[in-house]
């Protein structure tokens, strides 16, 4: 058999698709008219279901709503599936109670798909009615699916694989049957779509600006979770993510837990006073017994700058970064970034200006990496002690006076003075630090209108940023908050795809 084959031409495929569309014509409109909004199914149920809704409107004159649906955050093989991390746009425009629907995909197969879509539909509303629509039934489904209407149906052995192509997608219409290829984990090996293959969320430095971008693409959609009535998804049902927090912190902390019982994980938290670490246990054995209790994925966040990497090399778990030292915070450098995008529509081309203490900042770092690779101009600005001319070797522009370091920005971040290094007397006193380098009603003056505040927190209110500024029009600081929800469940979700169990 050859690896792949065509089984339906071009003038079957239109044959298919009228059929379909004459069958939901004949159930909703022939005799009298029943309100009904058409439910594209990612990926190929979107162009099918935009062809059914032109057909019938064609026909009968009458267009049905469209809506498009993405079910990889309720699928039940993450893990399994290496394309699975691809998350395409869910969009509803309709109230889902009541609604008659019709789901509709390019083709049933194991029945797997539908129950995911099933699952998807009703977290959205009540539907008064669902109905399946496929282009191809294939037979052989290990769920007790069946399709309302269908074009095709196909006899196809469980090795192959059918896969429709439409022109809109393809550049043709036909249908093919194609041999599942396994990978050395016999993992299904992409089809051919952008893959994220880490199971670790290390540093921003390691990821590509293509990686950056597919982040922050994910956590766009998992935001709109967090928008709907049911604010949760089963995408990381049965797993298990372990919060170990040796450093203090409140958001990131408090975001990755909601983020992980939004995903349906199970999670347990350890601090460094409640662990053995406190007995002299090293930080590896530690690791090595939350691993031996089948954790899936471990949440860090430690003072020693790289234990996240050592650790990573070393056990199956997936290890997200949460902070490690003066080096790496990419959950932050990640929700920053989404943020201004949101606000603002791209960050290449912007200017971003970072002020405040550099020196020991892993936000700073972060930040900047991920700017840069995106494409920002990224500004440091603060005190010499604390601002050394170095880092201009990262591809920063350096800078000791807060007017010429915001003079045109499109973006201020204000970083927080580390009280617990005042006493290395990196700058004389507080005091001269907010008049030098705060941020208040006097030195807003040097911005532009639209310059976005922006502030990691926790703040120091009259220090680094006046609370005026900190609560007014311009901040951005609480969305950051927000934002950083749906950038973990994002992360959390693509990695867990990753670990390999
Ligand atoms: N921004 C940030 O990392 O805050 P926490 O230290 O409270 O987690």
């Amino acid at each position: 058999m050859p690896a792949k084959k065509e089984v339906c031409n071009a003038d079957e495929v239109k044959a298919a698709v009228q059929k379909v569309a004459d069958g939901i014509i004949s159930e909703f409109l022939n005799n009298s008219t029943r309100d009904f909004a058409i439910i594209g199914i990612h990926q190929q149920g979107v162009p099918l279901a935009k062809r059914l809704i032109s057909i019938i409107k064609e026909k009968t004159g009458y267009s049905p709503e469209l809506a498009l649906l993405d079910i990889s955050m309720y699928r039940d093989d993450i893990g399994v599936r290496q394309d699975l991390p691809q998350i395409n746009e869910t969009r509803i425009p309709f109230d889902m109670n009541d609604k008659a629907v019709i789901l509709v995909d390019d083709v049933l197969s194991s029945g797997r798909t539908i129950r995911a879509a099933l699952d998807a539909v009703t977290d959205y509303g009540r539907p008064g009615l669902i109905r399946l629509a496929v282009l191809v039934n294939r037979g052989n489904h290990e769920f007790p699916v069946g399709a309302d209407y269908t074009g095709i149906s196909l006899q196809v052995p469980n090795e192959r694989k059918v896969a429709v192509e439409f022109v809109e997608s393809d550049g043709q219409d036909r249908v093919c049957t194609i041999d599942w290829k396994k990978d050395q984990a016999g993992r299904i090996i992409n089809m051919g779509k952008f893959n994220w293959t880490k199971k670790d969320l290390l540093s921003i430095y390691d990821l590509s600006a293509a990686e950056i971008s597919f982040i922050l693409d994910t956590a766009g959609e998992f935001k709109k979770v967090s928008q709907r009535n049911v604010k949760k998804v089963p995408a990381l049902r049965g797993k298990t993510v372990v919060n170990f927090f040796v450093e203090p912190s409140t958001r990131t902390r408090m975001s990755f837990e909601l983020a992980e019982q939004r995903l349906s994980a199970d999670i347990i938290n350890i601090s460094a006073s409640s662990s053995s670490l406190k007995k002299g246990e090293t930080l590896l054995d530690t690791i090595r017994n939350i691993e031996a209790l089948q954790a899936d994925l471990i949440v860090m966040r430690h003072s020693a700058a790289g234990s996240h990497k050592m650790l990573a090399d070393k056990i199956s778990c997936g290890i997200l970064n949460a902070g490690d030292g003066a080096h790496s915070h990419p959950t932050q450098a990640l929700l920053d970034m989404f943020t201004i995008r949101e606000k603002k529509g791209s960050i290449k081309g912007l200017k971003v200006a970072i002020v405040g203490d550099i020196l020991h900042s892993r936000v700073a770092r972060s930040d900047a990496w991920g700017l840069l690779k995106l494409g920002a101009e990224v500004r440091f600005a603060g005190p010499s002690t604390l601002v050394p001319r170095e880092f201009e070797a990262m591809g920063v522009k350096v800078y000791h006076n807060l007017k010429e370091a915001v003079e045109g920005v499109d973006v201020v971040n204000l970083l927080r003075i580390q009280h617990e290094r005042q006493q290395a007397g990196f700058f004389p006193s507080t005091g001269e630090y907010a008049k030098f380098f705060g941020l208040n009603r006097e030195t807003e003056k040097y911005l532009k209108p639209d310059t976005l505040i922006m502030h990691p927190g926790p703040i120091n209110r009259g220090i680094e940023l006046d609370s005026s500024l900190a609560d007014g029009p311009r901040s951005v600081i609480l969305e950051q908050v927000t934002n950083g929800l749906a950038v973990r469940m994002a992360v959390l979700f693509l990695v867990a795809g990753c670990v390999k169990k």
